[in-house]
């Protein structure tokens, strides 16, 4: 059911969940201190409990004050990407539920940038949870119409068009224990190189590393799974003698082959990654094949390759 802003807010208000849209992907929404809310919303998406909720803010102080550390590089990095794809970990304040941080010490904070949320975030003064609109597990949705099939029409949602980043926010983690590295949780709209390139600019010097979180099980393998097999290649052709190996051991035929192109930009593909996934799954007996190249594996990509990695079957 597509319902407007004023009917979003109101829906809101008496702890409802919302589906709403952002510039990386849709978001399943409830406010931050309905715990009736935060349930429904992972109930509906069959969400484990253990799996913490981002919040979603409209301002800097908003999340200052869900925050207990705020080390002084967030106020670079928040000058620098916010509102926009980048959330935000360091320790929670008290009044964080911990149905959001699923009992963490620690919670997720970002600014999103896209009109519709930040005008729904503005008009109920009350911060918002939100994982992304889809089943867990599942590839996230980029417009309103990928919300509705999701969830059988079961959600409202509002439609702001499609999502212009298309990847997740990239997570960020910051740990006192570990002062001069930055955790990077999953990476996403916001690239590595990106951040360095601000870290330098303000002479700080933090080391950028890959961790990976159990609290986060958006950065497990077999995490944004399409309905049907991705294939990755490594800079080889399509051969008829890898589909035979694929039909061998997924034990049925696949007579449908998807070419994915990425193309030469690392933004366009993120943008299109996830509803070119939807689109091709929708055929039975499908493959979608990907090819990895020289040209589309430099560190702008680490996102797309990311999801495409998690969600791919066989490399070959
Ligand atoms: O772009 C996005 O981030 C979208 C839009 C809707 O804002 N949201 C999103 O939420 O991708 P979700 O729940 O699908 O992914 C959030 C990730 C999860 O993998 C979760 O485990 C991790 O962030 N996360 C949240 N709080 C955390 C915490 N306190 N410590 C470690 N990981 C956390
Ligand atoms: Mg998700």
């Amino acid at each position: 059911m597509i319902i407007s802003v004023p009917e979003a807010v109101a829906k809101l208000q008496t702890g409802g969940i919302v589906a709403i849209p952002t510039e990386t992907v849709y978001g399943l929404a409830g406010r931050i201190d309905d715990e009736s809310a935060l349930k429904q919303i992972f109930t509906v998406k069959q969400r484990p409990f253990f799996d913490p909720l981002i919040v979603h803010v409209a301002d800097i102080a908003t999340a200052k004050r869900l925050a207990r550390d705020w080390p002084p590089v967030f106020d670079v990095l928040t000058s620098a990407f916010w509102p926009g794809p980048l959330t935000l970990i360091t320790r929670k304040a008290e009044l964080v539920s911990p149905l959001i941080t699923s009992g963490l010490e620690t919670v997720a904070l970002r600014w999103p940038d896209h009109p519709v949320a930040l005008q729904i975030l503005r008009e109920l003064q009350i911060p918002l949870a939100a994982p992304s609109a889809n089943l867990f597990g599942k590839t996230s949705p980029t417009s309103a119409a990928h919300v509705e099939k999701e969830f059988s029409g079961a959600v409202p949602v509002v439609d702001g068009g499609e999502s212009e980043i298309g990847v997740e926010s990239t997570v960020l983690a910051y740990d006192a224990s570990t002062p001069n590295v930055l955790h990077i949780l999953r990476p996403g709209g916001i690239s590595r190189p990106q951040i360095e390139r601000v870290l330098l600019e303000n002479n700080l010097n933090f080391d950028l590393v890959r961790t990976s979180s159990a609290a986060s099980p958006g950065h497990l393998k077999a995490h944004y799974q399409p309905n049907c097999p991705v294939i990755i290649l490594d800079d080889k052709p399509w051969t008829e003698e890898i589909r035979k190996r694929i039909e061998a051991d997924l034990d049925r035929p696949f007579p449908y082959v998807h070419e994915m192109k990425l193309g030469a930009s690392a933004q366009v593909a993120a943008r299109k990654l996830y509803g070119e996934f939807r689109q091709f799954s929708e055929v039975q007996g499908g493959l979608i094949v990907i090819t990895r190249t020289k040209d589309n594996t430099a560190p702008e990509w680490e996102a797309v390759w990311d999801r495409i990695e998690r969600a791919a079957s066989f490399t070959f």
